[in-house]
């Protein structure tokens, strides 16, 4: 009977797996599916990768991690496609140059969709017939693979929104619809004591490789904001010259307002004097200075929190004052939204990621896992900064307190804000 009630108990887990399986690689085509095969082949700048490619990679991921190595007898939709749709892995071969991306108008979308449809009919197979000795090692594979593709689905978001607003016509990805209509509030400021605290992973539950090991940290008391930064307080800092005045700035964050010739965050336009206009998703409209600020880079929100007086939280403030609130998933669309009226820590997932004051490191202990998978975020642990968090455009139940987002300091076309942290 115990033999009986495993097998079930297996069965269960197997049929899960796969629900999940597919829950999450149709997330991506309805993501897709208004976007014409014109929308999904441009590459509006080096950081953004045609639509057509993230459905192409996310696929190639299973394809290559999952199917190749265990599915006897698979073969490969196209050879070809290695070369052309591996992202960065160095120990899956060479690959096509990440800036010429955008070149490819062949494989069309037909063909790209027609891959998607082979892995997932082979992934299929692949989950039906796992053998109970191989099952813990593929889930966790899986597991990877599906939440690759979540990251994915979240950088289409930002990726379109980019190629879209390249186009001087501006169109919407998708029409506007209501917003929420909170009044915004003031900010309040949170004490956390300080003391030895733990941060990292617990190994309960999917977390990536760069999440733990789990440690501990020593904090000195400090405050947080318990909302984000917004848009009409950024305002004020334009207004104030924060822009033109090198005093609030890193010395190569004043080097890049000067090269990128900044004047404001990304998708803002001054229509008029003191008259500004945002683009989102939803195409073009007056700003809202309710909502949290969107599409700052690291330098900014740095500069912003010197003129605020105030600075920006480690990580691991971040993480042990997300640690005594629910993370929240409240806002889950394609702008971020006004605080609402209910008081303690809010907005810290759903919104936008925060940038920290910590760079993106290893933890103590962290080693990255032997082979091309070991690849995925250990390697990039060099110049780039932590946000935590989670975005509007981040898919539901992709984010964790302990969740370590990053990019170079510069970079501003991803959903990136700020809250605030004093002594
Ligand atoms: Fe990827």
């Amino acid at each position: 009977l115990a033999k009986v009630d495993r097998a079930e108990r297996t069965d269960d887990a197997r049929g899960e797996l796969a629900a999940r399986y597919d829950a999450v690689r149709a997330a991506t085509l309805a993501l897709t599916a208004a976007l014409s095969a014109e929308d999904q082949m441009v590459q509006s700048m080096a950081d953004v990768s045609p639509t057509k490619w993230h459905l192409a990679h996310t696929a190639w991921f299973f394809e290559t991690f999952l199917l190749t190595p265990r599915l006897a007898d698979y073969r490969a939709f196209d050879p070809a496609f290695a070369y052309l749709f591996n992202s960065y892995y160095e120990a899956a071969g060479e690959r096509h140059p990440r800036p010429a991306r955008g070149l490819l108008s062949r494989p069309g979308l037909d063909r790209v969709l027609a891959y998607r449809a082979h892995v997932d009919a082979a992934m299929a197979l692949l989950l039906a017939g796992c053998a109970a000795t191989d099952r813990d090692e593929m889930a966790a594979l899986v597991e990877l693979g599906l939440n690759h593709e979540q990251q994915h689905q979240e950088l289409i978001l930002s990726d379109i929104k980019h190629v879209f607003w390249t186009n001087p016509l501006r169109p919407a990805y998708r029409p506007p619809a209501p917003r929420a209509a909170h009044a915004g509030r003031p900010a309040a400021w949170i004490r956390i004591p300080g003391g030895l605290v733990q941060i990292g992973a617990q190994g309960d539950g999917f977390a990536f490789d760069n999440e733990g090991p789990r440690h501990k940290v020593w904090l000195e008391s400090f405050s947080i904001s318990d909302r984000l930064v917004t848009c009409g307080e950024w305002l004020e800092f334009v207004e104030d010259g924060g822009y033109r005045r090198p005093e609030f700035w890193l010395s190569d964050g004043w080097a890049a307002v000067q090269r990128e010739g900044w004047t404001a965050p990304l998708y803002w336009t001054e229509e008029d004097e003191g008259d500004w206009s945002l683009f989102s998703l939803t195409g073009t409209r007056p700003l809202d200075p309710r909502e949290p600020v969107c599409h700052v880079s690291f330098y900014e929100a740095d500069a912003f929190a010197r003129w605020a007086g105030k600075r920006l939280p480690t990580e691991a403030e971040w993480e042990v004052a997300a640690q005594a609130a629910a993370l929240g998933e409240e806002h889950f669309g394609l702008h971020p939204a006004p605080a609402g009226a209910e008081a303690g820590l809010r907005q810290l997932a759903g919104q936008v990621w925060q940038w920290t004051a910590s760079p993106y490191v290893s933890y103590p202990g962290y080693r990255a896992p032997d082979g091309a998978l070991g690849e995925y975020n250990g390697k990039f642990m060099a110049n780039q900064m932590v946000l935590r968090g989670g975005a509007c455009t981040t898919p539901p139940g992709h984010a964790r307190p302990t969740y370590r987002n990053f990019y170079p300091p510069a970079a501003r076309w991803m959903f990136g804000g700020l809250r605030l942290a004093d002594a």
